[in-house]
């Protein structure tokens, strides 16, 4: 029987503290940095922020205290620990298919992650080198295009970042990661405070706070709405069973709720704050904020070329990008690591290796997206997009209303309550009613529209 008193195989938080820190690991890298401001700035500013707000409020912090109840109470991989929870709740044992599918979403998003990790190491040794120095909006273009457009150039990043992703992992999660998270990411996040510092002095701070805050309902579109959902989950880690993972190495005396709520905020504070640092320097160099993928490397540069320690402030900025990055990577490829050792009982090491080279091979894909393979499109979407799309805006939502049916519908008001523990009997309602009915429904709603049903 499946019991939080348990512990994991894999190991466990040494505290609340470490749990908190090593979620919002996974929780902040790539997305709040580089995917949030690029796609508020193709869905128009504002509008696109607010509902991103409004979906990580009502449906990211109930999803993620679900996915961190089931994964302790599991105490297992996302597929084990489905499989433990399908028997004590009486659910049909298809319910492990949640943990195989959210298993290979992970894989897949890291294909891509791990490229876009590697243009933040590429872009510490163009800062390094002194490269950003006096640069504008033109130049900083011209450096990324340049960049993009070498296929071995991307290969040979990519398979860096794959190969730093993996020795981590290889390691396990306790000897490695807990130390990089504890002092690193507040260090991050003193850092954009910097840039935001640096944005207030281009003289359009406040046309960038408006652009972000001022709601523009005229920009709001069903593919808006249905992307801002998506960034949810992407920049949560929810849908997919990472946030389930490292659920079931948290010991049981942590308060569920309070660590969810301190997780999401944090991880929207650091958004925001990339989003206010960015939109500045883009309205001051005249870019153009629906750019897409390449708005970061394209306005960050122009900031620190033309700023006092510009060199070392850019590099310290790109390694900690990096070092976001890759907490988020590792926990990415956790669940799939985890299954191989518990399904085909292969050592750590093993398990790495196999997954790594998988998903390494697929990121080529990606690489070329960005030269070579610029106009194979499908859907008139690149390689990237089709898996950007793919992943974060159909199967993360998937894997997401399954796992709040699962938790509000399946598994029985006596297991949940005990083992969210909640000090207040309103919050728990509060929390039952937003994975049974609002959650489920809200995303449902959403995916059939996008997917063209009405
Ligand atoms: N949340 C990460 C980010 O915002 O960069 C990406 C991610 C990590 C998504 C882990 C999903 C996941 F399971």
């Amino acid at each position: 029987m499946p019991s939080s008193d348990q512990q994991s195989i894999h190991g466990q938080w040494s505290s609340r503290w470490t749990f908190i820190m090593a979620a919002t690991g996974a929780a902040v890298g790539l997305g709040n940095i580089w995917k949030f401001p690029y796609l508020t700035g193709i869905h128009g500013g504002s509008a696109f922020v607010l509902i991103y707000i409004l979906c990580v409020a009502a449906l990211g912090i109930p999803m993620m205290m679900a996915e961190v109840m089931l994964g302790r109470r599991g105490r297992q991989t996302p597929v084990n620990t489905m499989r433990a929870l399908a028997a004590e709740n009486n659910a049909s044992q298809g319910w492990q298919l949640i943990g195989w599918f959210g298993t290979f979403a992970g894989m897949l998003i890291l294909s891509y992650y791990s490229v876009i990790g590697g243009w933040t190491l590429g872009y510490i040794l163009h800062s390094v080198s002194g490269n950003f120095s006096g640069l504008n909006g033109n130049g900083a273009s011209t450096l990324f295009g340049d960049f993009v457009g070498n296929p071995f150039v991307q290969v040979g990043w990519h398979t860096m970042f794959m190969i730093i992703t993996m020795y981590i992992v290889a390691r396990g999660v306790k000897s490695g990661l807990e130390k990089a998270v504890t002092y690193l990411m507040p260090a991050l996040f003193v850092l954009l405070l910097v840039l935001v510092g640096y944005a207030m002095t281009t003289g359009y701070f406040m046309k960038g706070l408006d652009y972000l805050f001022t709601p523009d309902f005229s920009q709001l579109t069903g593919t808006s709405i249905h992307t801002a959902m998506g960034q949810a989950f992407f920049s949560l880690s929810l849908g997919m069973g990472t946030i389930m993972i490292y659920g079931s190495y948290v010991p049981k005396s942590t308060s569920i709720a309070g660590a969810s709520i301190a997780i999401a905020v944090f991880d929207t504070m650091v958004a925001l704050l990339a989003g206010m640092a960015i939109f500045p320097i883009v309205f001051a160099n005249a870019l153009e904020p629906g750019a897409g993928p390449s708005l970061l490397f394209e306005t960050i540069p122009v900031a620190f070329g033309n700023m006092a320690g510009g060199t070392l402030f850019g590099t310290l900025f790109f390694v900690l990008l990096l070092i976001a990055a890759w907490t988020s990577s590792i926990s990415l490829i956790e669940p799939a690591v985890t299954l191989m050792i518990e399904k085909f009982n292969m050592t750590r090491w093993q398990a790495a290796i196999w997954i790594g080279l998988a998903t390494w091979l697929l990121g080529f894909g990606t690489a070329f997206s960005f030269n070579i393979w610029s106009e194979a499109t499908v859907f008139e979407m690149t390689f990237f997009e089709n898996l950007d799309y793919l992943t974060s805006n159909l199967m993360l939502p998937l894997g997401g209303i399954f796992i709040a049916v699962f938790a509000g519908w399946l598994m029985t008001k006596d297991n949940s309550q005990d083992e969210l523990d909640m000090k207040s009997e309103v919050g728990y309602s509060i929390w039952r009613i937003l994975i049974r009915f609002i959650a489920p429904i809200a995303v449902s709603i959403v995916l059939l529209h996008a997917i063209g049903v009405y």
